[in-house]
């Protein structure tokens, strides 16, 4: 190969290695390692009680996302941080594989809640996905536990929990629009 072709290849190639980084899953790992999960988030990722999120078809780069953040300290909740710190990153991105690939639930939501937040959901989907399927780092909402679902919402208006486009976006939600956008998620 020419010096020429050399010299074009290299940063053609390390561009490539940047955007799609090469992330080995073992997802049988994943499925080994979810048996410490399953006790508070479900046999298939519907967890047990309402305060607790599904984890079923969650977006797997935004479940790697949160476990990081939970492992670091900078998202708050001793529950998970005393699970995530133990974590490697193999075990990070396989128990995320896991789960991402696991049939999506729906929570349900209180009926005339949910047709109110039906109506406010528009300004959601740009960023969560035309069906809150999620996209990425941002989450799936669609089916996810209604009570967990205001608990967050809450958490970004308060700045319990931090993430510049949701604490963007809650600043103009009073409670009762978060009450009625997290009964129409939870619900689909
Ligand atoms: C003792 C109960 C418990 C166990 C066991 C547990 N979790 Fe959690 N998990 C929680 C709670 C509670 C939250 C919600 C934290 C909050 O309110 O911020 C959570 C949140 C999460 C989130 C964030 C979800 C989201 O939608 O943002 C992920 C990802 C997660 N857990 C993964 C795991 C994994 C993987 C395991 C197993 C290695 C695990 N959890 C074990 C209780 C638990
Ligand atoms: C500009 C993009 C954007 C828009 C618009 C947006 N979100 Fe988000 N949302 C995000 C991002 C990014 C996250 C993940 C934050 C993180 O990583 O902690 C998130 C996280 C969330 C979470 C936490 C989910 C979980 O599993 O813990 C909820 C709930 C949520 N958004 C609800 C909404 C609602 C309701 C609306 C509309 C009123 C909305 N979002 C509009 C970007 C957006």
């Amino acid at each position: 190969m020419s010096a020429l072709k050399h010299f074009l290849l290299i940063p053609v190639l390390s561009i490539c290695f940047w955007t799609t980084p090469a992330v080995s899953v073992d997802l049988s790992a994943g499925g080994q390692k979810a048996a410490s999960c399953v006790g508070c988030h479900g046999a298939q990722g519907k967890s047990n009680n309402n305060q607790w999120p599904n984890l079923a078809a969650q977006q797997a780069t935004y479940l790697a996302n949160q476990l990081n953040a939970f492992k670091s300290g900078t998202r708050a909740n001793a529950m998970m941080q005393a699970m995530a710190t133990n974590l490697s990153d193999d075990d990070i991105n396989n128990l995320a594989a896991y789960f991402t690939g696991l049939p999506a639930v729906s929570s349900g939501g209180d009926a005339a809640l949910a047709s109110a937040g039906a109506a406010k959901s528009a300004m959601c989907l740009g960023c969560h996905g035309a069906k809150a399927q999620g996209n990425g780092q941002f989450p799936r909402l669609a089916g996810q536990q209604p009570e967990y679902l205001l608990a967050q919402l809450k958490g970004f208006k308060e700045g319990s929990r931090k993430n510049g486009m949701m604490q963007a976006i809650v600043a103009n939600l009073s409670e009762q629009d978060m009450q009625q956008l997290a009964a129409y998620f939870g619900g689909l």
